[in-house]
């Protein structure tokens, strides 16, 4: 029989997420719970130390397992298949997940679906309306800057990525360097509103070309030199938003009239930024963004990709599948 309850999990970096879906009769999906831990150690060291992300998964799943259970309102035996990211992540915080997804498997007997992590920010927007190919996908995290065209369900052609740092990157990195915190995304998203745009000349990159690449070490550049020139956090903050939402939105609607696509599904942690989810509000495409805490890692999106996996027919993963720090 098909699984009715599918339980996901996401350690590929420093969150430990799990989350519950509900594949409904009609055929749609529900999250059913969302639980995160997201871990603070690293704070002090001013990036993830690998080894203690792994660690902290290890002492935290269990617990973060029993959280999404309970809001679920569900016993472990309920759960009818579960969904892990096997990669691309940190090698030894992915395997803490992925050992635990296949013992828990194994001991309920239930089928295993391995995910890719792009593809649970993919279908985190599957949260919200129902994803049908063919559509282009945008995935901006701390990690990605991917521009995806999916002709078909399941099936992802690269037509754009950065060409240095993500864009989630910048954003921490801007921040940064303009006192504002981590992470960046929301410090500079609140900072800009007290901003002006315009006070900090900041040249869109990659003007004029005909692919859909992105670049955003120009625009860190730019924040320097201005910052060093003496301009305020929150014109900073303010200039560099509006160039890089501008360049995100710019280039996604190029490749969608590029490919013919109409609806494009923006997802990643720096979706869930306010004046990118308004422009592309404005814009001719139907933007299609993930709910509420499903922007950034979590395990609810990976049960999101299991789901579909299961809708589309796909056989489960193979109990012997590894971990993959670069998938391709
Ligand atoms: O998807 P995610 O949790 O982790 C990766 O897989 O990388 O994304 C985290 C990134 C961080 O760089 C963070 O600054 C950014 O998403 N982010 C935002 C916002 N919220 C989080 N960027 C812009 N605006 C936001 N509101
Ligand atoms: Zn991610």
């Amino acid at each position: 029989p098909r699984p009715r309850y599918i339980l996901g999990i996401d350690t590929s970096c420093d969150d430990t997420g799990v989350g519950v879906v509900e594949l409904l009769l009609g055929g749609g999906v529900q999250v059913r719970a969302n639980r995160v831990w997201s871990q603070t150690v690293h704070a002090q060291y001013g990036g993830v130390m690998p080894e203690l992300a792994s660690r902290e998964h290890v002492e935290r799943i269990d617990a973060v397992m029993g959280d999404a259970l309970a809001d679920a309102g569900l016993r472990v035996e309920d759960i009818g298949a579960v969904a892990t990211t096997s990669g691309p992540g940190l090698m030894g915080a992915l395997l803490v997940g992925l050992m635990y997804g296949k013992g828990l498997a194994q001991a309920l007997d239930v089928p295993f679906y391995a995910a890719h992590h792009l593809e649970g920010h993919i279908y985190a927007a599957a949260s919200e309306a129902e994803l049908r190919a063919p559509y282009l996908a945008l995935v901006v995290s701390g990690g990605h800057t991917h521009l995806f065209d999916v002709p078909r369900e399941g099936e992802y052609v690269l037509v754009g990525a950065t060409r240095d740092d993500a864009a989630g990157e910048a954003f921490d990195k801007i921040a940064r360097l303009a006192g504002l915190g981590y992470p960046g995304g929301p410090a500079i998203s609140e900072a800009a509103t007290r901003g002006n745009p315009d006070a900090v000349p900041f040249k869109e990159p990659l003007q004029g070309q005909k692919g859909f690449d992105f670049s955003f070490s120009g625009l860190k550049t730019a924040a320097l030199l201005a910052h060093k020139a003496g301009a305020t956090p929150e014109d900073l903050a303010a200039g560099f938003e509006r160039a890089a939402v501008r360049v995100l939105v710019k280039t996604a609607l190029r490749a969608a009239q590029a490919y013919g696509r109409e609806t494009v599904v923006v997802s990643g942690g720096v979706a869930a930024n306010r004046a990118l989810r308004k422009a592309f509000a404005a814009s001719p495409v139907r933007a299609v963004f993930p709910g509420k805490g499903l922007n950034t890692d979590n395990g609810a999106m990976i049960a999101l990709a299991g789901a579909a996996a299961i809708q589309a027919g796909r056989l489960p993963s193979s109990l012997t599948e590894g971990a993959v720090a670069y998938a391709p």
